[in-house]
């Protein structure tokens, strides 16, 4: 849908634990090899937190660094939004955890679900909030602790996904040409449980069952949700375009969820999309859900692959389903 929302990025910031887990670890315990991950998906490695680090460290050191780059203190943020299916406790939200370890004022502050678009959701929302004047100065979190939930004995999701946490600091900018040109957000709730964690909720509560079961850890059917996920990041960067007339080429850069590099590829190269128009750091970090698309901005404004006046992209597509997009004029 074409909009107008005049904002901007005044700071970014990234975290990723220190273990770094290559392709090669995997092969002593599960049936698969580095050629395997590397062809099908693209990811050589990703990180995986250590025991005493969760979500919230993540997301505070992410926040931190943005705030710095923004030249802001805490006291200045007055909403935030933290977009994350690991959140550090059930409850309360990992926002106002967030809002406590920074040490803002009693800002607004609030959880986003919608898994691996979770980013590009929360970001529209906070874009929406200082638009409206809701809100001056918004952090948007997007974080991950992946290795947390994924089946360490299931070769299927194991070897893909990473954790991480990256932020943005938005408000409101003085050129109305600037910030959101066009968004569009859906879900196929019909789809569900292609990708779904069966217990630890209130179908099916923590028990010693779902434990030994292993109930608690994400299951998903790859095949499934490759092929939506081809066709929708597809469909998804056209009709964004299509929303404001412009066509791939006009864009500096996709920033896409970074799943599998096959599906990225695919989709960029159907709508004609070149090499360096594409965000790609998969290799290095593996899929961090609601970290990803974030990660991936910060990345690519602190290598400056884009310059103020450019046009950016992003794209995401997760669980629920769920997916969202978003055109921005830096
Ligand atoms: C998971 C995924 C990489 C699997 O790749 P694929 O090419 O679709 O492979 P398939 O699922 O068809 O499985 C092919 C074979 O590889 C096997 N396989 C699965 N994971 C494997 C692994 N890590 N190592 C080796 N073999 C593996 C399968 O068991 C299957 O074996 P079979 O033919 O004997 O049954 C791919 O489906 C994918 O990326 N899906 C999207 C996942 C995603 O993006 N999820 C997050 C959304 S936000």
């Amino acid at each position: 849908m074409k909009i107008s929302m005049p904002v901007e990025i005044v700071g970014t910031g990234m975290a990723v634990p220190e273990r770094v887990v290559t392709n090669k670890d995997f092969e002593a315990r599960l049936d698969t090899n580095d050629e395997w991950i590397v062809k099908r998906t693209g990811i050589r490695e990703r990180r995986w937190a250590s025991p005493e680090i969760g979500s919230l460290t993540l997301a505070t050191q992410a926040s931190q660094r943005a705030l710095e780059h923004a030249g802001m203190t805490a006291d200045d943020i007055d909403l935030i939004i933290v977009a994350t299916i690991t959140p550090e406790h059930t409850l309360p939200t990992t926002s106002c955890e967030l809002q406590a370890a920074l040490g803002c004022n009693w800002c607004q502050a609030y959880d986003l679900v919608a898994a691996c678009s979770g980013f590009v959701y929360a970001f529209g929302q906070g874009a929406q909030n200082v638009h409206l004047g809701t809100a001056k100065n918004a952090l948007v979190v997007g974080v991950d602790t992946m290795s947390r939930i994924i089946d360490p004995e299931d070769r299927g999701t194991a070897i893909l996904f990473g954790d991480a946490a990256a932020a943005v600091v938005i408000r409101k900018a003085q050129d109305p040409e600037r910030g959101i040109l066009a968004m569009r957000c859906g879900a196929d709730g019909g789809r569900a449980k292609t990708i779904y964690i069966p217990a630890g909720g209130t179908a099916e509560p923590a028990s010693q069952k779902t434990v030994d079961e292993r109930l608690h850890y994400v299951r998903m059917q790859g095949r499934e949700v490759y092929k939506f996920a081809v066709t929708q990041m597809q469909s998804l960067i056209h009709e964004t375009l299509e929303d404001v007339g412009m066509t791939p080429d006009q864009l500096k850069l996709v920033i896409p969820h970074q799943s599998n590099l096959r599906i990225i590829e695919s989709a960029c190269e159907k709508l004609g999309l070149r090499e360096e128009q594409v965000l790609i750091n998969i290799d290095r970090y593996g899929n961090t859900s609601g970290a990803s698309v974030a990660v991936g901005l910060h990345e690519a404004r602190a290598s400056g692959r884009f310059q103020q006046g450019d046009h950016i992209l992003l794209v995401a597509f997760g669980a629920g389903l769920t997916w969202a997009s978003a055109l921005i004029r830096i």
